[in-house]
C-alpha cells in the first residue's frame, strides 16, 4: 500500500480528528515507508550516501512521529513571529538545517503574489545559509513557485519539469545532487500527485509552508521526498521582510493579506491559498517605511482581495462595526465585523512618504466603501487607478459565477467611482466561455466593455478547475473553439475601447515615474503614469523644476512631466518637459 495512505489510515485509526483549516501535511520518508509497510525506498542518490548521511538517516529513523509533524506544523503565529525559521525539530540539529552555501535557483510563475512569495521563500532560505544563483547550471536546488489558476499555467510547469529532468539525471552522481522543489499553488492543489507523477521532485511546499523550507530541503538531502502543504489560518509572513533583489528598482510590492473567502464558483484560489487573513497594520507600515528609506518611489499593496483587508490582531479594534459593502453587492460568507479596515491602512501608508506612489491590487468590487474612494480622490500620492474585476457583463453568468452582484450594480459602482474620482483609470478581468455562457451572455460582456471603456484589461478563456463549485455543479459546456473565438472578440473590443480611452490623454501633461530605458530603444526612456500605463519618451536633457538653472537627464526613480503626443491600447508616447516632484506636480498635471 502507498505509504501516504498508510499514514492517513493510521491517523484515522488513532482517532486524530481533522485539523481545522488544515489541508494536510505529508512527510514522505523511508522511515514512514519502512515502519508501515516494511519496505525501504532508497533513491538513486541515496546509494552514494556518505557516513554523515547514514547517520542522519538513522536519526531520522528513530526521529519524529507523524503526530510530531502535525504538532510542529500548527505552531501558533506568535511563536513564529520571533524568527523566520521554526526552531529545529528535535531530530535535526541547527547545523543540518543550514544551507551550507548551497545555491538556490528560484523560478516564478503566475501572479504578483507569487513574485512576492518567491522573495519570502528566498528570505527564509538566505537566513538559513543558502546562496542564490541566477544560473540554472550551477544550482544545487531548483525551486519553481507555481500557479494553478488555469490548466495552461500548470501545463507550463509540467513541461518545465521535463526539461529539468535531464539536468537532474546529469547530476545524479555528483557530490551534491540536484534537488527540485515545487512551491506554491500547484503544490497545494495536487499534493502527492506531483510526487507520484514526477519522481524527480524532491520537495513540495504549499503557500503557507515556506518557513518549513530549510527542514524540507534537509530531509530531501538524505534522498527522500518531503512535503508540507498545510494551510494556515494566520500565516501572513508578517515578520519576513522580502529581500529587495534589484538595487536599482523604483517600486516594490508589499503583501498585506493572503487567501480568499469569496468562493467564486470558477476559482481555485480559496483551495490553494486558503482562508483570508490580514497582516497587522504595524508590520506593513514598518516595511513601507524601510522601502521609503531605501529611496523607493512606489509601493503596491498586494493581496488576493486587497480591499477586504481586516486587521483583527489588536483586541481593542474588534468592535462590532459591520462592514460597508458597495451598493448592490453581497458576499458568499457571513458578514464579518470589526478590525482595522483597508481605508485605515491606506490612510496610514499614504502618510509615510508624500513622494511615494501607492497602488493596490487585486481588489474585489464589493469592498469599495466611500471612505476608500474619498482617500484615493484626496491624496496626491494614491494613484487614481482602480482594478474592478467584472468577469462577465451578463447578470445570469455573474450569478452562476457567484460574484455577488448584477451587471446593473457593477455599472452603478463604475458611475459612482467616476463621479468621486474624475479621470480615474479603470481596469478589469473577464472570463470568456464560462459554464452555460450563451451567445447573448457573451454579447452582454462585449457591451459592458464598450460601455465602461477600460484603460487596461486582462482577458482569459475559462478553464475548469477541480474542487471548485463549478466543477461539482456546472457543466463546462462551451466548446474550446467557441471560448477562443469569444476571447478574441473580447480582446478586439477591449483594444478598440482602450485606444479611445487612452487617446483622451493626448495633449495632456502627465506625471511619470521613470523606470529606465525603453525595451526597444536605448535613446528612449520608459516610465508609468498615475494610471499605471506605460509612457515612452526620448531621453533628452531637461530643466529641473526646483532649479531652472539646472539641466538634467532623467534617472530611474525620478518624477518627470511628460506631454503626451500619441496613444495606443497599451502605451502612451510623449516628450519630457522637466524633472519635478510628486508634491509639486499636481498643479501642472491634467488627467
Ligand atoms: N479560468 C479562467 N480564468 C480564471 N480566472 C480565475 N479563475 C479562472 C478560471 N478557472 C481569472 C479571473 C481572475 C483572474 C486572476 O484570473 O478573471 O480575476
Ligand atoms: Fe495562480 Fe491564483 Fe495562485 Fe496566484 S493565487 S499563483 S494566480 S492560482
Amino acid at each position: 500500500m502507498h505509504h501516504l495512505q498508510c499514514i492517513l489510515q493510521a491517523q484515522r485509526c488513532l482517532g486524530w480528528g481533522p485539523l481545522t483549516s488544515v489541508s494536510w501535511l505529508l512527510l514522505r520518508t523511508c522511515r514512514a515507508h519502512s515502519s508501515f509497510s516494511g519496505t525501504t525506498c532508497p533513491s538513486p542518490e541515496g546509494q552514494q550516501e556518505d557516513g554523515v548521511r547514514k547517520d542522519f538517516s538513522s536519526r531520522l529513523a528513530t526521529g519524529p512521529t507523524f503526530q510530531h509533524f502535525l504538532r510542529s506544523a500548527s505552531v501558533p503565529q506568535e511563536k513564529l513571529a520571533s524568527s523566520d525559521v521554526v526552531d529545529p525539530p528535535p531530530y535535526l540539529t541547527v547545523d543540518e538545517l543550514l544551507g551550507r552555501q548551497r545555491k538556490v535557483y528560484l523560478e516564478t510563475y503566475g501572479c504578483q503574489m507569487n513574485v512576492n512569495d518567491t522573495e519570502i521563500a528566498w528570505s527564509i532560505l538566505q537566513k538559513s545559509g543558502y546562496l542564490r544563483t541566477s544560473n540554472l547550471q550551477e544550482a544545487d536546488v531548483i525551486l519553481l513557485v507555481t500557479c494553478s489558476i488555469r490548466e495552461k499555467a500548470e501545463q507550463t510547469i509540467w513541461n518545465r519539469l521535463h526539461q529539468l529532468k535531464a539536468l537532474k539525471t546529469k547530476r545524479l552522481r555528483s557530490r551534491v545532487p540536484l534537488k527540485i522543489g515545487i512551491l506554491g499553488c500547484m503544490a497545494e492543489r495536487l499534493k502527492e500527485e506531483i510526487l507520484n507523477r514526477e519522481k524527480m521532485v524532491d520537495i513540495l511546499a504549499g503557500p503557507d509552508a515556506y518557513r518549513d523550507l530549510p527542514r524540507l530541503l534537509t530531509v530531501a538531502e538524505s534522498g527522500q521526498q518531503a512535503a508540507n502543504v498545510l494551510l494556515s489560518l494566520d500565516e501572513t509572513y508578517a515578520d519576513v521582510m522580502p529581500v529587495q533583489t534589484s538595487p536599482s528598482a523604483t517600486s516594490a510590492f508589499v503583501s498585506i493579506m493572503r487567501g480568499c473567502d469569496n468562493m467564486c464558483s470558477y476559482c481555485i484560489v480559496p483551495f490553494t491559498r486558503g482562508r483570508e487573513r490580514s497582516r497587522p497594520v504595524a508590520s506593513i507600515l514598518e516595511e513601507v517605511r524601510k522601502l521609503s528609506e531605501q529611496g523607493l518611489k512606489e509601493v503596491t499593496l498586494l493581496g488576493q482581495n486587497v480591499n477586504s483587508y481586516r486587521d483583527n490582531s489588536e483586541v481593542q479594534f474588534n468592535n462590532a462595526v459591520s462592514t460597508n459593502l458597495s451598493r448592490g453587492f453581497s458576499t458568499n460568507y457571513k458578514t464579518k465585523q470589526g478590525g482595522l479596515r483597508f481605508a485605515h491602512l491606506l490612510d496610514q501608508v499614504s502618510r509615510i512618504d508624500p513622494e511615494m506612489r501607492i497602488r493596490f491590487t487585486s481588489p474585489h468590487p464589493k469592498d469599495f466603501p466611500d471612505e476608500v474612494l474619498q482617500l484615493i480622490h484626496e491624496r496626491d500620492n494614491i494613484c487614481k487607478q482602480i482594478h474592478l474585476p467584472a468577469q462577465s457583463g451578463s447578470s445570469r453568468v455573474l450569478e452562476a459565477m457567484r460574484r455577488g452582484y448584477s451587471r446593473e450594480a457593477y455599472v452603478e459602482l463604475i458611475h459612482h467611482i467616476r463621479e468621486f474620482i474624475p479621470g480615474v483609470s479603470l481596469s478589469s478581468d473577464f472570463i470568456a466561455g464560462f459554464c452555460g455562457e450563451t451567445e447573448e451572455d457573451h454579447l452582454q460582456t462585449v457591451s459592458l466593455l464598450r460601455e465602461v471603456q477600460y484603460n487596461m484589461g486582462f482577458l482569459f478563456a475559462y478553464s475548469m478547475r477541480q474542487k471548485t463549485r463549478a466543477y461539482h455543479r456546472l457543466k463546462d459546456d462551451v466548446l474550446e473553439e467557441v471560448k477562443l473565438r469569444r476571447l478574441e472578440e473580447l480582446i478586439t473590443v477591449f483594444r478598440e475601447e482602450a485606444t479611445k480611452a487612452n487617446k483622451t490623454s493626448v495633449g495632456c501633461t502627465q506625471l511619470v515615474l521613470v523606470e529606465g530605458f525603453s525595451k526597444r530603444s536605448a535613446t528612449e526612456l520608459c516610465g508609468r503614469n498615475d494610471g499605471n500605463l506605460k509612457v515612452i519618451f526620448p531621453d533628452v536633457e531637461m530643466e529641473d523644476a526646483t532649479d531652472s538653472e539646472l539641466r538634467v537627464r532623467a534617472q530611474p526613480g525620478d518624477y518627470v512631466l511628460v506631454k503626451i503626443t500619441s496613444a495606443s491600447s497599451q502605451t502612451l508616447r510623449g516628450h519630457v518637459l522637466c524633472r519635478t516632484t510628486l508634491k509639486d506636480s499636481s498643479a501642472y498635471c491634467s488627467p
